[in-house]
């Protein structure tokens, strides 16, 4: 009996988390303007921790997860309404493909054949071009697996589809983990050699979505090197070291302590929009970065396959965007972690290669782990 007082005590003073039963459920999320029916799922894993994915775009619109004292709060930037996804959507929390990021002047060279793409980013393709992977509807398969509620999205892209070469057929498999995980598991097959990059592009706030800005957040890039950009975002192809620069992440910092320094590549990204190059064995699942919110408690672990990571501080968020509750999501109000291969590879010979070729497959994991510290 001796014992059962302080557990008692110990109940009362534990966060609010009840199990539940997984589950998975479908509403329609209205039509597109090209007359294409798309649906939101909702996953709730086993803590009630739950993820809204619809599959216009492979899109995250709401992704709730506790806080230290265990209360919930939505954690990413979105719309309402599928409208203002077709219309004004900044890339938020959906799938970017079929090369995420951009390619210089929209145009590359494979075996000997070159292909241009769309111009729609200062005169480069940004993201896949005009209608990338975020704008189309995928075809989805809600699944339950012993890690969580699942869900399967597939689309294929034709051949020649916005100037990329080869029918490329792509898997993306979103799971809502027991462990508090979105895991994104992505898969893809050509018929032609092309060139394939795909990630994910959540713009995160841990406080919770409307909440302010993140620059308070305290960031942790395992990567010794950055690939610096010229004033369109398009890397020299150096990898350089990010010692004694404000792109030093190796220990913990928050990501205002530097931003406002005068620095070159500060000033061409206007804040962080740069590839980190991770440490970690490029193929191997291993964890990329680690971002935690002081006043929540709330901490996101980035684990990836990918060889680099786009971590982009919401510099073009300006306050004319109202999002989810009405929310207003000025300068710097959310962030972007996005695993991923350099941007503009198909044309720098030293970057990690993208070319997918017949018979290859294509396969990249991102993993965003929450948990909370007091
Ligand atoms: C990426 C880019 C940014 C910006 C956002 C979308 O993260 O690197 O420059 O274009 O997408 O606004």
């Amino acid at each position: 009996m001796k014992q059962l007082i302080p557990l008692i005590a110990l109940l009362a003073t534990a966060p609010m988390i009840q199990a539940v039963e997984p589950s998975i459920t479908c509403k329609s999320f209205g039509t597109t303007t090209g007359g294409q029916k798309a649906s939101l799922y909702t996953l709730i894993n086993a803590n009630g921790a739950s993820a809204s994915i619809s599959n216009y775009g492979g899109t995250v619109t709401s992704l709730m997860m506790p806080d230290r004292n265990g209360k919930m709060g939505d954690v990413v930037l979105g719309f309402n309404k599928l409208p203002d996804y077709e219309k004004k959507s900044p890339y938020f929390g959906c799938l970017v493909g079929r090369y995420g990021n951009r390619i210089a002047k929209g145009e590359f060279t494979l075996d000997g054949n070159t292909y241009h793409l769309p111009i729609n980013n200062n005169g480069q393709s940004l993201h896949g071009g005009l209608k990338g992977f975020d704008k189309v509807v995928w075809n989805a398969t809600p699944l339950e697996t012993k890690q969580g509620p699942s869900l399967k999205l597939t689309y294929v892209s034709k051949d020649g589809e916005e100037g990329y070469p080869g029918k490329l057929s792509v898997t993306a498999t979103y799971t809502l983990t027991n462990k508090n995980e979105l895991k994104l598991v992505y898969s893809a097959k050509t018929d032609k050699p092309t060139v394939v990059n795909l990630t994910h592009h959540s713009y995160f706030n841990l406080a919770g979505q409307g909440n302010g800005d993140i620059l308070g957040h305290v960031v942790t890039i395992h990567a010794n090197k950055f690939t610096p950009v010229d004033k369109v975002l398009i890397p020299s192809g150096e990898l350089a070291s990010v010692k004694g620069t404000p792109f030093d992440f190796r220990k913990p910092t928050s990501i205002g302590a530097r931003i406002q320094e005068k620095d070159e590549q500060l000033k061409n990204g206007k804040g962080y929009d740069h590839n980190w190059v991770a440490d970690k064995w490029p193929g191997h699942l291993g964890l990329i970065a680690k971002i935690e919110e002081p006043k929540s408690g709330r901490v996101l672990e980035v684990i990836s396959t990918e060889p680099g990571v786009q971590f982009y501080s919401g510099n073009f968020l300006d306050g004319t965007l109202t999002g989810k509750g009405g929310k207003v999501y000025n300068f710097r109000n959310g962030f972007c972690f996005e695993p991923q291969h350099f941007p503009d590879s198909p044309n720098h010979k030293n970057f990690p290669s993208t070319v997918l070729r017949p018979g290859q497959t294509y396969k990249n994991t991102i993993i965003y782990r929450f948990s909370s510290e007091s």
